[in-house]
């Protein structure tokens, strides 16, 4: 089985959020099950001893594995600190066993299905932050990160089962902002977004950050 849920924002709601009280279906679960965070995973924030605590606790205690994709609250410098592997058809930082996270412009095939991940998001609170301490550009993607979802896609002839991104397509925006009344900027990754969604087939889209 395949669980997706967003924004854990590190030690504040891991234990909360996939507690068994809060997600009971985890009895039953193995390894070989999944849960999805959508960005915003933020447990490499310092990987001071508290976050090492609930990597351990995902990777020892939890019955499944954790997946996620970066979101824009993540400590860039350390998670990309990580060596690249190859898994399920796509790149990744493996954290541990069973903490992996997705790269952005990648297609996976985990049970199954083929996912389509593309993490990252602008932060609208940066005026608030430092650089490299709690802000890093890299929340953005590179150019070439862009044209690596492309090709991804081009390979896989714009079919996948479902697309996992932190933030969304304008579309999207739009839907959000006006029914939440919401203020967001468009900014280039929701063009691409957009752009892809156009040519895409695909089942479900999941996203985080809003
Ligand atoms: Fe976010």
């Amino acid at each position: 089985m395949i669980y997706i849920t967003g924004d854990i924002h590190g030690t504040n709601s891991v234990a909360k959020r996939l507690n068994t009280k809060n997600f009971p279906k985890q009895r039953v679960l193995t390894k070989k099950d999944y849960v999805i965070i959508t960005g915003d995973f933020g447990l490499i924030w310092n990987l001071d001893a508290e976050d090492q605590f609930w990597l351990k606790w995902l990777n020892k205690q939890k019955t499944f594995t954790t997946l996620f994709i970066d979101g824009n609250h993540e400590n860039f410098d350390l998670l990309e600190s990580y060596p690249v592997e190859e898994w399920c058809g796509g790149k990744v930082h493996r954290l541990n066993d069973s903490v992996i996270h997705l790269m952005r412009g990648q297609v996976f095939k985990i049970d199954g299905f083929k996912f389509f991940t593309f993490g990252g998001a602008a932060s609208h609170d940066k005026e608030y932050r430092t650089e490299g301490k709690s802000w890093w550009r890299r929340e953005m993607p590179s150019q070439a990160e862009y044209e690596e979802g492309i090709r991804s896609l081009e390979r896989n002839n714009w079919i996948v089962d479902y697309v996992l991104t932190h933030t969304c397509t304008i579309n999207a925006l739009e839907w959000l902002t006006s029914r939440y009344g919401l203020k967001y900027e468009v900014d280039h990754m929701h063009n691409f977004f957009q752009d892809i969604q156009k040519r895409l087939a695909y089942r479900k889209w999941y996203f985080g950050h809003l």
